[in-house]
């Protein structure tokens, strides 16, 4: 359907905003939030480098139940607090995680994982999923990655009818 990886700008800002329209195009006539979530987990696949997990956790009676994903299999269910993703929830904020050896409480699904991002996607002030990107490079996410996932992650709260 589309081979986004061919086309994207070596720009990362751009190639982010590239992949923004990419996701818009994937969502605009579908609101089922598995659908969504499993063609948005595949274009970021596609689309971003050094990476070897990216997929989401849904919030369900207070913990993480892992979602639509690409990568080695994984944890199904982390409690809310617990780890990076359950942090993420918890605090109801993105944590870019530089090194996940120094980060307290960080569960190894794979041992080549050296990095990671998690951003909480909200929906009526609550978090209802996060999106979990993991990188066997050290510091492979930055502020650039921290803001685009961002608004990535609003626009699924957008399209996706999460209730
Ligand atoms: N590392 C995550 C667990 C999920 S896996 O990376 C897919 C964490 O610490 O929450």
């Amino acid at each position: 359907m589309f081979n986004i990886s061919d086309n994207l700008s070596n720009d990362k800002n751009k190639m982010y905003c590239e992949i923004i329209e990419y996701a818009k195009m994937l969502m605009e006539d579908e609101t089922d939030y598995i659908a969504n979530l499993a063609n948005i987990s595949a274009l970021l696949n596609q689309a971003l480098n050094d990476i070897n997990w990216v997929g989401f956790y849904l919030a369900k009676d207070e913990q993480l139940v892992l979602g639509p994903f690409q990568g080695k299999v994984a944890c199904i269910r982390i409690d809310k607090g617990r780890g990076v993703c359950g942090t993420a929830y918890a605090s109801q904020t993105t944590q870019l995680v530089e090194n996940v050896h120094q980060f307290s409480g960080h569960i190894a699904c794979d041992s080549n994982t050296n990095s990671e991002i998690v951003i909480p996607i909200m929906s009526n002030d609550k978090v209802v999923a996060v999106l979990d990107i993991d990188s066997p490079h050290m510091g492979r996410f930055d502020n650039c990655d921290k803001v685009n996932l961002e608004n990535l992650c609003n626009l699924i709260s957008i399209n996706c009818n999460f209730a």
